[in-house]
């Protein structure tokens, strides 16, 4: 794929519902107690994955349209083991919290598999708090294909040994099934859609400010979800349009957790014009309207804390702030190694390959800023979504273009991404016109 430079970008976008938020709605909707409705579903490989997951374990899934879902759920005792494996494709999010919900379907045996990425990342960090919590699993050294043989479970108090949404979700759901209360402890706080969602469906769940704590359940009753529009598919355009000069971008009906969106916060430091409107609520999240001015960006410094609220998009801000003035740095991003791809050696890679002056750090990289255009180049995008998508947006910011290998992975998140960004371009240079 061959993405051409864009003088600046103008127009008006939504993007598809969030991932995260799809692939918990249609997993707590397997759990309910008859009919969840789901609109605004974020259709991707990711989170047709998840249709396909509950389904094999009987639960009926109706895709009443391209974006709407009707799931008939078994209640939170009712899933039925296939006798086969399950497959998780590439979805780090399905196999974590899909683990803590079957530990939790006693006296039942399941595996879970899934693709070469997801079979090298890490899966100790579910397996090992779950069987403190009781449940028999078997990994193969830590990965995929993971064996589950349930049993009742008990209540633990756990410390995250590493700040991650996937752990504290699949901790927080086995122990929908444990003997009392399960509690949660956070290094640094990471998103928290799995605890809305709960609260939502009647579980009582207790939050303070580093820990959270679940009382087992007996039944989820969700109803109806709106999915809003996902922060991580905004922020691509939303990295377009500071850096392409004369820009002017509005993205609708995007969800703007706090725990999600750090990229804001580290591009209003950097001198970014991002303003938000018609702030409102979709689903129990805080949402809104994007307002995107272009930028001069100066070099900031993003450390630990921020690392989750902004891990996803991490990627994108050292594109930012590779055309910054000054240098910038990240730190406390070693999780960034354990995701679809190494994103610190991808993003460096890339990159590198388009002029930029990028290194990697085992936590992170460090960054030269040069407030001129990438050169361009050729990229590879090592199956990630997200890098494929760091290429296309540099492309549209360099003096020559961009060839991105692979960049058909963009479905694993955002399916429809080229052909919006072509409506966008073509938008954008009749305007020029
Ligand atoms: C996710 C949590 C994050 C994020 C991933 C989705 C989730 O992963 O990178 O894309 O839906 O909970 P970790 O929890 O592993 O940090």
């Amino acid at each position: 794929m061959r993405v051409e430079p864009l003088t600046r970008l103008v127009g008006h976008l939504a993007v598809p519902g969030d991932k995260s938020i799809s692939h918990r709605a249609v997993l707590f909707g397997a759990l309910g107690d008859g009919e969840t409705r789901v609109t605004g579903f974020g259709r991707s490989a990711d989170t047709e994955a998840t249709i396909e997951a509950v389904r094999a374990l009987g639960v009926t899934v109706y895709e009443h349209d391209h974006d709407t879902l009707r799931i008939f759920g078994k209640g939170l005792r009712g899933l039925v083991s296939p006798g086969r494996p399950i497959d998780c494709a590439n979805a780090g999010t399905l196999v974590r919290l899909l683990t803590g919900i079957l530990a939790g379907q006693n006296g039942q045996q399941f595996e879970l598999t899934g693709d070469a990425s997801l079979s090298a990342r890490p899966m100790k960090r579910v397996t090992e708090p779950l069987s403190r919590m009781g449940a028999a699993l078997e990994t193969e050294d830590g990965h995929l294909p993971l064996g589950i043989d349930a049993r009742p479970l008990r209540s633990i108090t756990y410390e995250l040994p590493v700040a991650s949404a996937q752990v504290k979700s699949a901790i927080l759901l086995a122990g929908l099934y444990a003997t009392g209360e399960t509690t949660v402890v956070e290094p640094t706080p990471t998103r928290d859609h799995t605890e809305l969602m709960l609260e939502a469906a009647g579980v009582t769940i207790t939050r303070r400010e580093s820990s959270v704590t679940v009382q087992p359940a007996e039944r989820l009753d969700l109803g109806e979800i709106e999915v809003p529009g996902d922060f991580s598919s905004a922020a691509p355009f939303i990295i377009a349009a500071t850096l392409l000069p004369g820009s002017e971008l509005h993205i609708h009906g995007v969800n703007l957790n706090p725990r999600r969106t750090g990229l804001l916060t580290i591009l209003e430091r950097m001198g970014g014009r991002v303003t938000v409107y018609n702030r409102r609520r979709i689903g129990g999240e805080p949402a809104g309207d994007l307002d995107i001015r272009s930028a001069d960006l100066v070099a900031t410094t993003v450390l630990g804390p921020e690392v989750p609220l902004a891990i996803d998009e991490l990627p994108l801000f050292a594109l930012a702030a590779s055309c910054a003035h000054g240098n910038s740095r990240l730190r406390g991003a070693e999780e960034l190694r354990a995701k679809e791809s190494d994103r610190v050696e991808a993003t460096v890679d890339a990159l590198r390959s388009l002029g930029q002056h990028v290194i990697a750090t085992e936590d992170g990289f460090r960054i030269r800023g040069v407030p001129t255009r990438p050169r361009g180049g050729r990229i590879e995008s090592r199956g990630d979504h997200r890098i494929a998508m760091l290429g296309a947006i540099a492309a549209l910011a360099s003096a020559d273009g961009v060839e991105i290998d692979d960049a058909e992975c963009v479905a694993v998140s955002f399916p429809g991404f080229f052909e919006l960004l072509a409506q966008l371009k073509e938008t954008s240079e009749r305007q020029e016109a």
